[in-house]
């Protein structure tokens, strides 16, 4: 049987915690990894100074995959400047690997405000204004100026609806919305509903909507069944990914796949959530976001029937222990999937 070379980036807080029940569980679906772990985050920074090294970056492209458990420092940390491990790791990551597509599925729990529905998000993940583009004059004075823009390229635009397209061409209802904020962000918006029209006419059998962002939340709260697959940039789809999650079940349940769709080298799949310093180490974090990203992890792999028994397992555990997973600790939760398997 094929042993997969995946790095195991533990990072913060929570993240090893629940990677660990990850492992744990994929190990229980019968799937062999070869795994190499790497101590990445603020720990090593603060030990170091070093946040990716060149050659740790070079050699994270040989791997299968990445599986990531959080990263960031705890909220107020002096030691580690806001922004440092984000962007210099994570983001760094994303956009070295060209993982473009950040995909969030959402299967809502029976007794969450969206029961009976499922929910894609397809998230750009490399641009946007997480790109980096800005900077600052005269810092710290009453005189600073601070800009910061969102990168748009019609590649990457393009690539992304694209992706959201044949995703929505292979879910039952066939629907897809662009979410975006057009009447404002008139540039980036125009880009974006152009390339979104022009490639509509390549999926006839594709339903197509629009919403502006703001409007979106208030839907994804009160009528969550109107989105089926939504596309969108890169902050948009952080914050209502966010949104989702809650309504979805509990930001908790929330997986991730940061994919680069042309496989020129490896993904990287990871819980929505953060690293929640405040519960890190008491064994009460929900590993269910993260078990579900080791399942998104096993199907970009081509495993696509553990993969699917390992969702079914997690999809099982949430609805009837949704309850229960508030009372019982992360590696008990780990054992239940792994027992449903
Ligand atoms: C996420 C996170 C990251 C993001 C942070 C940690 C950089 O919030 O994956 O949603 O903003 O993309
Ligand atoms: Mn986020």
């Amino acid at each position: 049987m094929t042993k997969y070379k995946v790095a195991v980036i533990g990072g913060d807080g929570i993240g090893p915690e629940v990677t660990e029940e990850a492992l744990k569980v994929v190990k229980a679906a019968g799937i062999e990894l070869d795994t190499s772990s790497f101590s990445l985050g603020a720990k090593h920074y603060v030990e170091t100074g070093e946040v990716l090294e060149t050659k740790t970056l070079e050699s994270l492209r040989g791997f299968d995959a990445i599986l990531l458990g959080a990263i960031g420092p705890a909220i107020g940390s002096k030691e580690v400047p806001p922004g440092i491990l984000e962007r210099g790791l994570l983001l760094r990551l994303r956009f070295a690997l060209d993982l473009y597509i950040n995909l969030r599925p959402f299967s809502a729990t029976k007794s969450s405000l969206a029961a009976g529905h499922q929910l894609y998000v397809v998230r750009e993940n490399t641009e946007g204004p997480y790109a980096g583009e800005g900077g600052q004059l005269r810092a710290g004075t009453n005189f600073e100026v601070a800009t910061q823009g969102s990168v748009n390229t019609y590649h990457g635009v393009q690539r992304c609806i694209r992706f959201a397209f044949e995703l929505a061409n292979e879910t039952p209802r066939k629907h897809l919305t662009l979410v975006h904020k057009t009447n404002v962000l008139v540039y980036a918006g125009s880009l974006w509903q152009r390339v979104f029209e022009a490639t509509a006419s390549e999926f006839p059998d594709v339903e197509t909507a629009y919403s502006h962002v703001d409007a979106a939340t208030i839907y994804l709260v009160n009528d969550p069944g109107r989105f089926d697959v939504v596309v969108t940039d890169n902050l948009f789809g952080d914050i209502i990914t966010d949104l989702a999650g809650a309504v979805y079940g509990g930001i908790g349940l929330a997986a991730s796949a940061n994919l680069n769709p042309a496989k020129t080298g490896p993904s990287l799949f990871e819980p929505v959530h953060g690293a929640a310093h405040d519960i890190a180490g008491t064994n009460t974090a929900n590993p269910l976001g993260a078990i579900s990203s080791a399942a998104m992890m096993l199907r970009h792999l081509g495993e696509l029937e553990a993969a699917e028994r390992v969702q079914k397992a997690v999809l099982s555990v949430s609805d009837e222990l949704v309850e229960l997973t508030k009372q019982l600790s992360t590696t008990a939760i780990g054992d239940a999937v792994a027992e449903r398997l």
